[in-house]
């Protein structure tokens, strides 16, 4: 390489002016501005000469990917989720990974309570009532009427940061909080947390909102499948913030048409984004969001900072902040 030379970088999707700016300081950067995710043709063509790549949650960044990045050092993933990408193999190459987790705790956090009370309070309902010129009855003892939080019990699966965040939002508004997680917490601390741990099909049947915060993985894939929802209590919903091949989403969408369960709260989805004619576009009883988890400015901030920080120490051969 000669002294001028820069380190090369590709970034599956543009960043905000202030990133750009940074990375083009530093790197001779490529940014994808075609239909996203990357066309996966285009992806392998663009990785065969770059030091470092920017990622985003939907792109699928699977061996043949990494085995095409020849010089690839760094993966700089822009999510706390890192499921897109083959991590074995990747470090096995020696390329380092980062990621952006605790960030986005707050935002996640606060996206899954909102939608805990918009369904159970039929907010969206009732807007999508009134846009639709179907606001007939005002104020009746039972017209729309929908349910109060306080002393429901909320069943946290994967009581990670996001899960915890969650159930201490909760309990402000009265809920008791259940969790199931592969490892159970020390009992001191579930004491101090007033977290109460069952067994996974213990929490699917004594919840009355099931809420998802595990990692996606061949262990999670379709974990939530029509016997498991059947487990659920008629008046329960089903809350998914994390992703969404936890859920079998065909057999949700029989659970909700036939009244299994009350009603879910979505804000990820088996493929994204659905459209008005996916199933569950047309169901009444679940409240659909296009994956904003994370979606607040001074978040989405931090997590581009982070970005672009993990790959800078990845390329220049440092210890990323936070790395898989
Ligand atoms: C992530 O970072 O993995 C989230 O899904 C984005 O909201």
């Amino acid at each position: 390489m000669t002294k001028k030379e820069k380190k090369k970088v590709f970034l599956t999707r543009t960043f905000p002016d202030f990133a750009v700016k940074e990375l083009q300081k530093h790197y001779d950067i490529e940014i994808h501005n075609g239909p996203f995710p990357i066309p996966k043709k285009k992806l392998l063509a663009k990785i065969k000469n770059k030091d470092g790549l920017v990622c985003y949650p939907y792109d699928n960044v699977d061996k043949q990917v990494i085995l095409a990045g020849t010089k690839l050092k760094t993966i700089s993933a822009f999510s706390v989720g890192y499921d897109h990408i083959d991590i074995k193999f990747a470090k096995k190459r020696k390329i380092t990974i980062g990621y952006t987790p605790n960030i986005l705790t707050i935002a996640t956090a606060d996206l899954t309570i909102t939608l805990i009370l918009d369904l159970l309070r039929r907010v969206t309902e009732g807007d999508r009532l009134i846009r639709a010129g179907k606001w007939s009855s005002v104020f009746g003892a039972t017209t729309y009427v929908g349910e109060e939080v306080a002393g429901k019990t909320l069943g946290i699966l994967g009581l990670g940061r996001i899960g915890l965040a969650v159930a201490k939002r909760a309990q402000v508004f009265g809920i008791k909080v259940i969790y199931h997680n592969r490892t159970r917490l020390d009992p001191k601390k579930e004491k101090s947390l007033r977290v109460r741990y069952v067994t996974q099909n213990e929490l699917f049947r004594k919840s009355d909102i099931v809420s998802l915060h595990v990692p996606y993985s061949k262990q999670t894939h379709e974990l939530v499948k029509l016997s498991l929802m059947k487990k659920m209590k008629k008046r329960a919903y089903l809350i998914n913030t994390s992703r969404g091949k936890i859920i079998k989403e065909q057999d949700l969408v029989v659970a909700l048409k036939r009244k299994i369960i009350a009603g879910a709260a979505l804000d990820v989805f088996f493929h994204e984004p659905i459209s008005k004619k996916h199933p569950l576009s047309k169901i009444q009883n679940v409240v659909l969001t296009p994956h904003i988890g994370s979606s607040s400015i001074i978040t989405r901030t931090k997590m581009v900072e982070l970005t672009v920080e993990n790959l800078k120490l990845g390329l220049a051969g440092k210890k990323l902040i936070y790395s898989v």
